[in-house]
């Protein structure tokens, strides 16, 4: 890893075309799974990753809870959607994200230079609210890649009930949950057909 505080690389590395296949254009979303295991270490690893892309502030609101098969996965998957149960019940891990409301307590840790906006955020809600569920968003978006990197696929669900996910595993109101998401390996025939992407001419304007 390159020092960047103390040295200034000539020119920033690109990823090949491997690489970025793994990540977006051969990367799909998976909705059954194979019984290989995903291990804990795996699964800490993919954390370890993700967390180096960038948030505002360095604030890192994100947080997860694993659950794998047994007790815990019977306890989550009643509150997903209809359709989202049986790849549930199934995926070898599962990653419940979640935003931390009060992420702002470790702003002295992760902003050493402005200790101070930690009191900012702890005086006005609406925007730790907007601040944490964004930057928490953007985080879930790096995790799904880092699942990817790790040559494992992910199921992404946003169709459950959050008020009841909160309630069973989040009862003290810290965390607040934002996705769910099946990790493991592809199953038989694992993927819905492709959808189109927009083009260039509907998303992008220039000036
Ligand atoms: C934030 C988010 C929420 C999603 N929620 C669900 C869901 O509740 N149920 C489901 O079956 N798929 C869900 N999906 C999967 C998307 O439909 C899928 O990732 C998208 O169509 C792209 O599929 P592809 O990666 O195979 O191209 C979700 C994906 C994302 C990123």
């Amino acid at each position: 890893m390159t020092d960047l505080a103390t040295s200034t690389p000539a020119q920033l590395a690109t990823l090949d075309a491997a690489g970025r296949a793994t990540l977006f254009t051969d990367a799909r979303t998976a909705n059954t799974f194979a019984p290989t295991p995903v291990s804990d270490a795996e699964l800490a690893e993919i954390w370890d990753l993700a967390k180096w892309a960038p948030t505002s502030a360095n604030t890192q609101p994100l947080r997860i809870l694993y659950l794998r098969t047994g007790p815990g996965r019977e306890r989550l998957v009643p509150h997903m959607n209809e359709g989202n149960r049986t790849k549930t019940a199934s995926a070898p891990a599962v990653a419940v994200l979640a935003v931390d409301t009060q992420f702002h307590e470790h702003i002295p840790t992760l902003l050493p230079f402005k200790p101070e906006l930690k009191d900012v955020f702890a005086a006005n809600e609406t925007m730790r609210t907007t601040s944490g569920t964004f930057n928490a968003t953007l985080q879930a978006g790096y995790y799904i890649l880092s699942v990817r990197a790790h040559g494992l696929a992910a199921g992404p669900m946003s169709g459950f009930d959050a008020a009841a996910i909160d309630a069973e595993f989040f009862p003290d109101g810290r965390w607040h949950a934002i996705l769910v998401i099946n990790i493991g390996h592809p199953g038989p025939n694992p993927w819905f057909e492709r959808l189109p992407r927009l083009h260039q001419q509907d998303t992008l304007r220039w000036t």
